[in-house]
């Protein structure tokens, strides 16, 4: 790994979130407002075909791709030399990427959307929407989400690290 590489790498692994942004965006990646980007998260060998809105978040192990590996076969078979296979990915406002998320060439994710840990996402998913699984599918609205989940949340987001550690322990059976 070159050096310049390598420097990159360790900033982007332990830099904040702000910054990592910011290091994206020198990479070509297009990102709104108020985002949170995880320090392992990978957008692949073209960074600037990934465009993503305001207040989006990447988790851990999320990984985007933007082009087709599979055509390694292809070219060795000298069927279709120096061939490459590209396609953009954009990530609209207030979404989620759940961790271990892929997110396939060519997929468009629309607004206030939750992608579920581990899906792979191949096609695209609309607005106001929850998708999980391998392949993602769509499983509810995020109207059903909140409404499914609105009497069991806790408020804690506004706690201290401290405040929050003693009251999921005092709350949380
Ligand atoms: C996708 C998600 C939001 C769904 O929440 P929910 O609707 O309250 O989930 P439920 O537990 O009611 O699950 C609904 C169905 O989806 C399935 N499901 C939930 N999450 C899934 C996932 N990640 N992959 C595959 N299936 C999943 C459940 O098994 C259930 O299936 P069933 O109806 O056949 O029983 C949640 O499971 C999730 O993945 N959250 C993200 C967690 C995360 O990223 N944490 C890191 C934070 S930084």
């Amino acid at each position: 790994m070159k050096i310049k590489n390598f420097i990159y790498e360790i900033m982007y692994r332990y830099c904040g979130s702000k910054k990592r942004a910011t290091l994206l965006r020198k990479k070509g990646v297009k990102i709104g407002n108020n985002c949170e980007i995880y320090p392992s998260s990978n957008f692949g060998s073209e960074p600037y075909l990934v465009e993503i809105g305001d207040n989006v978040r990447i988790s851990s192990n999320v990984k985007i791709t933007t082009h087709d590996g599979g055509l390694w076969v292809l070219r060795n078979l000298e069927l279709l030399p120096n061939a490459d296979k590209f396609g953009k990915v954009k990530i609209g406002n207030n979404v989620h990427i759940g961790m271990d998320a892929f997110i396939m060439p060519g997929v468009t994710i629309g607004d206030n959307v939750v992608i579920g840990v581990g899906a792979v996402v191949t096609k695209d998913i609309p607005s106001n929407s929850v998708a999980v699984g391998v392949p993602a599918k769509v499983i509810e609205t995020i109207d059903d989400y909140y409404n499914k989940n609105k009497d069991k949340v806790v408020f804690t987001k506004n706690l201290s690290g401290r405040e929050k550690k003693n009251y999921i322990l005092k709350h949380i059976k």
